[in-house]
């Protein structure tokens, strides 16, 4: 099965108020654990690439270990670019194959981001690339991504800025950040805005960044067995289903495979001190992203069965 474009998926999501998971893939535990979950709920998947996994695993060992994945699964497959800086990353990934590319100008002036977007916008749907956008900012701080507030997204300029940019669909910023210290209090998500943004865009998809829900069995275990997580707080499973139901049809992500991943290999490095084979521990990290893509598709995203 060739690589799909997010069109299909996300038109059959938007209809069904469901949303795509967007999962953030470095290396081969990682892509096996969200295909082996994504086979067994046969639904479909973005697998999305940051700048960082990038320079981590080389574009060329990405794409053979999702070509790999596509070879042993029926399941529709898209391959995004996360967070792309600048015209020349999109170019590069573009023309090495993805099928979807995330331009962020979030960072810069309204016009230079539409500007940006629309040099982007152009090459991209020549060769039938899809594009994602961000208007607004997020907090939180990742290797190539980092805002210290948030700058919620404007409902007015996000009509105006789908309208110049030609842009696919729009990430918006309505108090989600990157990372795994969201919130210091009540986790507080503008479920309102999000409702007059996806009304002013109709059948328009909708993405939402730093959606990770940062769950407390995998803080829990990491802090019992040596880490420092300490007030670590995600996004309520219920308000990322509400807005699934609200044009969003992309939820992105990373901070759960991190704390999955890294959870399972400190309990085991405590429970077995004196292994040293690779595959001991990197098997039930696998085994730690399967369950969670698994959970996540069944009770956050809805995507279940959805092929
Ligand atoms: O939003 C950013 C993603 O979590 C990727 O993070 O740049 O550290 O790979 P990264
Ligand atoms: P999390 O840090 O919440 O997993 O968000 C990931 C993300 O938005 C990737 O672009
Ligand atoms: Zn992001």
């Amino acid at each position: 099965m060739p690589l799909t474009s997010p069109k299909k998926m996300f038109e059959d999501a938007y209809q069904g108020g469901y949303a795509i998971g967007a999962f953030n893939v470095n290396n081969m535990e990682i892509i096996q654990g969200i295909i082996q979950a994504a086979e067994e709920e046969q639904s479909p998947l973005i697998l999305q690439v940051s700048a960082g996994a990038r320079r981590y695993a080389g574009q060329t060992y990405i794409i053979k270990l999702v070509e790999a994945a596509l070879q042993e699964s029926d399941l529709p497959i898209c391959l995004h670019l996360d967070h792309g800086q600048d015209f020349d990353i999109c170019k590069e990934v573009i023309d090495g194959g993805f099928t979807s590319v995330m331009i962020d100008g979030s960072h810069m002036s309204f016009e230079e981001n539409i500007n940006l977007t629309k040099q982007v916008v152009d090459y991209a749907h020549d060769k039938g690339v899809w594009v994602e956008a961000e208007l607004g900012q997020l907090a939180g701080v990742e290797d190539d991504v980092s805002s210290e507030k948030s700058i919620y997204t404007d409902p007015d300029e996000a009509v105006e800025f789908v309208e110049r940019s030609g842009c696919d669909s729009l990430a918006v910023a309505i108090g989600t950040s990157h990372g795994a210290y969201k919130f210091k209090g009540d986790p507080n998500i503008d479920l309102e805005r999000l409702e007059t943004i996806s009304s002013r865009l109709p059948n328009f998809p909708l993405v939402l960044h730093g959606a990770s829900s940062v769950p407390s069995e995998f803080v829990e275990m990491a802090n019992k067995y040596g880490g420092q997580i300490e007030g670590a707080q995600g996004v309520p499973e219920e308000k990322l289903r509400r807005a699934a139901q609200s044009g969003v049809c992309k939820i992105n992500i990373d901070t759960d495979i991190r704390l999955g991943i890294t959870a399972n290999i400190r309990k085991h490095f405590a429970e077995n001190p004196s292994e040293f084979d690779p595959r001991k521990y990197l098997k039930p990290a696998r085994q730690a992203v399967k369950d969670m893509v698994q959970r996540k598709i069944d009770h956050v995203l809805g995507s279940s069965n959805a092929i």
